[in-house]
């Protein structure tokens, strides 16, 4: 971040740029597109929240496992990621319909096209409460899908 650039341009990282959240290892992942999310500080580590919603097939991977990745792209990837934020890997290759490259990690799966990779080790998961979301947020969002689900990542490097 530039100082040009400022608090408000970091803060719509997420909004602005989108990402993919991805969990599994190369033999069996899933990713989708998010621009919902923060990165911060919690118990004096580094973090990255993500909101994934239980109706995602993704969600199962990041309940079934302990670490997940957050990639940002180029923009030249943005329609790629509007597939892989569009249509479900449950039903079929999705990412085998982009350009993307998915990338094994150690106990992760990256991409070898992101610019910026967020290796994460998931230490907190909260379903968020329906009724401490503002009424607004409500009718927008969860008139007819269960609330997102909080996932916090400690950050252990940047790829
Ligand atoms: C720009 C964009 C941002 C999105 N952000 C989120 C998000 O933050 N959380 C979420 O649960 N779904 C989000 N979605 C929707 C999922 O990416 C989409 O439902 C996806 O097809 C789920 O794929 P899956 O079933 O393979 O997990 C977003 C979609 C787009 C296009």
């Amino acid at each position: 971040m530039s100082s040009e650039q400022g608090i408000s341009y970091a803060l719509n990282t997420f909004n602005r740029d989108w990402a993919l959240v991805t969990a599994g290892t190369i033999d069996h992942f899933n990713t989708m597109t998010i621009s919902w999310g923060g990165m911060g500080t919690l118990w004096s580590r580094p973090v990255a929240t993500v909101y994934v919603k239980p109706c995602r097939y993704t969600h199962e991977f990041m309940e079934n496992n302990d670490y997940f990745t957050v990639s940002f792209f180029p923009e030249k990837y943005r329609e790629d990621l509007g597939i892989l934020g569009s249509m479900s890997g449950r039903d079929g290759d999705k990412v085998a319909l982009t350009s993307l490259t998915p990338k094994a990690g150690e106990q992760w799966v990256s991409f070898e096209e992101a610019e910026h990779v967020l290796v994460c080790r998931k230490i907190y998961r909260q379903d968020l409460d329906l009724s401490a979301i503002p009424d607004w947020a409500v009718k927008a969002h969860y008139r007819t899908e269960a609330p997102h689900t909080m996932y916090i990542g400690e950050v252990l490097k940047e790829l």
